[in-house]
């Protein structure tokens, strides 16, 4: 701006010089010009150049120094496949929107549910793990101390993430921060069988997430990352670096083993229906492994699924097998997928933003409208194959906005979801066509 307002005076002076100037554009000038304040002998404008320039120079000075400034992470490139068009058995629906809100404030990220009779056990942010039972909330064991409430606390509070009831009626929780633990659900009394401070292979163990259990005892259960803490976890998603694990606890010899290594936010766990192989959820590869248990072999069980997938369950109802989807993947909306091939600029966010701004643009794109993508909410059912077979969605949000997790039993479907304050339940009878 500086240099072009000086060229237009440069003009201006030629113009008069050769007479050409009358009563149009150059009066400001001419004056300029008569009262001598133009040409290299004037003040302002002597100065406006060297201070032009200096700014300039700062500018780019600093741009440069941010970019020369070590990033918070150190990201890497990877590849998400296109999302599939939503069609077939992922056709828009509002199935979601007949299910019901239980528990509505009172509950506050309620991820995983382990259903047992007339009792739900869910683990909440308050680093509870809660019994719900007709109506009540009552509060049955934490594994961290106070100050509990809000990310800043959550690694000295714990934060109960994946869960599940073993054969003789204790409940297994994974708590994100602090390690597996074996819970008496009548006293609450609680023992740990692993914790989070023990490395495995000489590697950390970070975010511990959800877990299954053999016919044999052994549990199965996965950490996201050997970097970031579960508070962390945007900036596990800007750097892009595969360090989950799918874990084993063998309860004979208390001892932990790895089987899997390099996943990219290892997630949800289930076992398959025979019981020979463990389906290991891959979130930010929008995929699900299968893990032969017998050969220790992993192949890829399903893929390209349209949303990062979350907890993965087992329906006895009806032989399949439901993923609740953290986000929904679509053509032009996700911004994870549009910045998993930049990591340079994945690189410069984290260190402008912080986890936290991330991951409030991630909302704003989340609430933006139908015009940044919808569903909002997506859980999808598969087949023993890993083929998507149907699907339920909340195209606004309403009811139910994220899917953690689908939990069933023979009428009805709960869902969980780990940033939502309330339980969400479908009766299957509500389902239009069935
Ligand atoms: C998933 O995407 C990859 C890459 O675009 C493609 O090669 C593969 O065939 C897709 N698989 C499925 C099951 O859609
Ligand atoms: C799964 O694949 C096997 C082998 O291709 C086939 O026999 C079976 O019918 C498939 N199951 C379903 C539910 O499609």
């Amino acid at each position: 701006m500086c240099r072009h307002e000086r060229a237009s005076c440069y003009h201006c002076v030629s113009d008069l010089r050769s007479e050409k100037i009358g009563s149009s554009s150059c009066h400001h000038c001419v004056s300029d010009l008569r009262s001598e304040k133009i040409g290299s002998s004037s003040l302002s404008y002597r100065w406006i150049g060297p201070f032009c320039t200096a700014f300039l120079i700062s500018i780019i000075a600093m741009v440069v120094g941010f970019i020369l400034m070590p990033s918070p992470i150190d990201p890497v490139e990877y590849v998400l496949p296109e999302p599939n068009e939503l069609v077939g058995p992922l056709e828009p629906n509002d199935v979601l929107k007949h299910a019901e809100r239980l528990y509505s404030g009172k509950l506050n990220g309620p991820e995983s549910i382990v259903l047992d009779g007339d009792y739900i056990y869910v683990g909440t942010a308050d680093g509870w793990v809660n019994v719900l039972h007709k109506g009540e909330v009552r509060k049955l064991v934490r594994f961290g101390q106070e100050p509990c409430g809000g990310m800043e606390n959550e690694q000295i509070c714990g934060r109960p993430l994946g869960m599940r009831m073993e054969e003789h009626g204790f409940l297994i929780v994974a708590d994100a921060y602090l390690g597996l633990f074996q819970v008496n659900v009548v006293t609450g009394d609680y023992i740990q069988l692993f914790s989070s401070s023990t490395s495995v292979n000489g590697k950390p163990v970070r975010f511990l997430n959800d877990l299954d259990i053999g016919p044999d005892g052994k549990i199965y259960f996965t950490h996201s990352s050997a970097k970031w803490n579960r508070n962390e976890f945007p900036m596990l998603f800007m750097e892009g670096v595969p360090n989950g694990r799918l874990l084993v606890y063998d309860p004979k010899t208390e001892v932990v083993s790895e089987l899997m290594d390099k996943l990219l936010f290892a997630n949800g766990v289930q076992l398959t229906r025979d019981k020979s192989a463990v389906l290991v959820v891959e979130t930010l590869k929008a995929r699900v492994w299968r893990y032969d248990i017998k050969s220790g072999k992993a192949s890829i069980w399903t893929e390209n699924l349209s949303g990062l997938p979350d907890n993965i369950r087992y329906s006895k109802p009806s032989g399949t097998y439901f993923i609740g989807m953290a986000r929904v993947r679509q053509k032009g909306a996700a911004l994870i997928d549009a910045l998993s091939s930049k990591p340079w600029l994945r690189g410069q966010l984290a260190k402008l933003f912080g986890s936290n701004s991330i991951m409030f643009f991630e909302k704003m794109l989340f609430w933006c409208g139908p015009l940044c993508g919808s569903p909002k909410a997506l859980a999808v059912e598969l087949n023993e194959n890993g083929t998507v077979i149907r699907s339920m969605q909340d195209q606004t949000g309403e009811v139910i906005h994220r899917v953690s997790e689908v939990e069933s039993s023979s009428g009805v479907f709960y869902f969980g979801s780990f940033d939502g304050n309330y339980l969400g339940r479908l009766y299957k009878k509500h389902i239009p066509g069935s």
